[in-house]
């Protein structure tokens, strides 16, 4: 499969969150690349080979393997689009709070690569405050995570915080 339209992100790790963005967009583009970025401006938690199979492992568990492909990127983004031939990109907006993030780096994509666009995506209210950041803090105080992420994310969050 060699999908066009992406939806790039740290993915550290993938949530509940970050699946209802990707199944809203399957339902509009019949197929998705999950593009995980290597490097980010944030501390990350898993390196990029574990934000991956994470990844890929979630979208397995949540039965979209068939029309969703995981891979990783370097550099920048609109770069990793035109190289892989990708023309759309996918994000979530949750909260107001997400967009002037995601308004500043559309625009500044559209700037580097007009022929780009970003697709933003709501969540549905149960996933309108989950972030990896969240999904973070209470795995390391061991609070409950199975409506946060899939089982695969918990054992790995469960045994990077010592509980396995
Ligand atoms: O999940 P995140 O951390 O919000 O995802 C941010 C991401 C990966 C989409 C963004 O940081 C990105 O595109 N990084 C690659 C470098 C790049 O192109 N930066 C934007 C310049 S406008």
């Amino acid at each position: 499969m060699s999908a066009r339209v992406i939806y790039p992100g740290s993915f550290d790790p993938m949530t509940m969150g970050h699946l209802d963005i990707a199944g809203r967009a399957l339902e509009i583009f019949g197929e998705l690349k999950i593009s995980v970025v290597r490097r980010s401006r944030k501390e990350l938690l898993f390196d990029v080979k574990e934000r991956e199979e994470l990844a890929r492992l979630s979208v397995a568990e949540a039965g979209m393997e068939e029309k969703v492909v995981v891979e990783s990127f370097e550099g920048l983004l609109v770069d990793y689009m035109r190289r892989t031939g990708a023309r759309i990109f996918v994000r979530g907006l949750r909260a107001t709070s997400d967009f002037e993030y995601e308004f500043q780096m559309e625009l500044m994509n559209r700037r580097l690569a007009p022929e780009i666009t970003g697709v933003y995506l709501m969540p549905s209210e149960s996933n309108i405050y989950l972030s990896s950041t969240v999904v973070k803090e209470i795995a390391s105080y061991g609070g409950e995570l199975s409506t946060l992420v899939m089982p695969a994310v918990e054992s790995a969050l469960r045994e990077r915080f010592g509980e396995e």
